[in-house]
């Protein structure tokens, strides 16, 4: 076997059925604008919805904290690479979404993959919603429970499959995100908490893209956080730097860092990081309001300005996360090269991201964005459904 060959062959079978995917590298910090090879463009593709990615204070936090705690945790949390700064960040993090504790990972697909799999084992079973992200699935998949997988956001669905399968297991999770990050919708949280209350499961919600863009969270929000299993955020998208974190009880805690492998073996969240996320809890606690309100207004104006310009929406849609479905894998990455031209970067969504023929240009408003540029490529898609 030539491996490389093998590896050669298969790149070209993805290249020939538009699969294929390429990194492509920023020459300026992450933004709402952006330098790629010299050219400036309009970034409607980044998860960096308050702009605190290249915010001063977090920059300046960070800054502090190289000082004072140097480059690397040296080791996992286990050994010697538990700082106190992890400490502050945990406290803050739980507090943050009213759990009593967390614990921090290196990134959201580390946390769920950790806790899904430290939680669930071979005789348990899992509800999961259809659309949820790879991390959750993976999660499951290495539990080794059963996967039950119930219609996107369908609770009667759900309740139909908790009343067939639920006694037929020791342990029953119900997992969702709570703002989907392909589709800009929402769960019905409440709905679901009594779906899994009823059936004697645990919930676990994933708030990774609804920090920061609905306040304190979708559970925070609706008064169910202490109803949960646990709650899962990520510090690099609203919160501008990286990791993530399990929120829950004490016990949930000591459970995860005694089980989570994806804990257990992994050096400690860099320091830097740790503290620009830090001061992205503390100035989303202060400024949050305001930073929120004026995010979900140019969402909203970008929307109409879309809707206007003859773009279809998904009627569940909401906030900033803004997917437009062109079906084929193609149309979506035309359009992407479309608006590429005009100066626009927009990522064509496709299968396994997205279901099979629901590729997409996911669009992502920041709060810097100014509204002429949302304009301008709401117009430049509109000309892609013949307006
Ligand atoms: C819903 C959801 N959960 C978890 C993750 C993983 O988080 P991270 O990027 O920190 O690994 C992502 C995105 O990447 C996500 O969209």
């Amino acid at each position: 076997v030539n491996l490389r060959e093998e590896l050669h062959d298969h790149l070209k079978k993805l290249e020939a059925g538009n699969r294929l995917r390429k990194i492509e590298s920023l020459a300026s910090a992450q933004g709402p604008y952006i330098n790629i090879d010299n050219r400036r463009f309009t970034n409607l593709c980044s998860n960096d919805y308050l702009g605190l990615a290249s915010d001063p204070r977090l920059i300046g936090a960070a800054k502090n904290a190289l000082d004072r705690w140097g480059t690397g945790a040296g080791s996992s949390r286990l050994l010697s690479g538990s700082l106190d700064i992890h400490d502050q960040l945990e406290k803050a993090a739980a507090d943050f979404v009213d759990m009593d504790t967390s614990l921090a990972f290196s990134s959201g697909y580390a946390a769920n993959v950790g806790l899904l799999s430290a939680l669930a084992g071979p005789k348990d079973v899992v509800f999961s919603d259809a659309l949820n992200h790879a991390s959750l699935i993976d999660g499951c998949r290495l539990s080794r429970a059963k996967i039950i997988v119930y219609r996107h956001l369908d609770t009667e669905d759900l309740n139909a499959k908790l009343a067939a399968e639920r006694s037929k297991y020791d342990r029953a999770f119900l997992v969702t995100e709570s703002y989907f990050s392909m589709d800009g919708d929402c769960a019905p949280l409440r709905r679901l908490v009594e779906s899994a209350e009823q059936y004697d499961a645990s919930i676990l919600v994933d708030e990774a893209h609804a920090l920061g863009v609905f306040g304190r969270g979708l559970c925070f929000e609706q008064e169910i956080s202490r109803r949960c299993a646990a709650i899962v955020g990520t510090f690099g998208k609203s919160f501008g730097s990286g990791g993530a974190f399990v929120a829950g009880t004490d016990e949930l805690r000591n459970y995860l860092l005694n089980s989570a492998r994806s804990f257990i073996f992994s050096t400690g969240m860099p320091p830097v990081v740790a503290a620009a996320a830090l001061e992205a809890i503390q100035l989303v606690r202060s400024e949050g309001i305001a930073l929120r309100s004026s995010l979900l207004k140019k969402s909203s104006r970008f929307r109409r300005a879309l809707s206007e310009a003859g773009v279809p929406l998904q009627a569940d849609s909401r906030g900033p996360i803004i997917p437009v479905i062109l079906g084929e894998d193609q149309t979506a990455l035309t359009a992407a090269e479309s608006l590429r031209k005009a100066g626009i970067l927009a990522r064509a969504i496709r299968p396994p991201s997205v279901p099979e023929n629901t590729a997409r240009l996911r669009f992502t408003v920041s709060i810097g964005h100014k509204n002429e540029d949302l304009e301008n490529a709401a117009r430049i898609v509109g000309g892609f459904f013949g307006a």
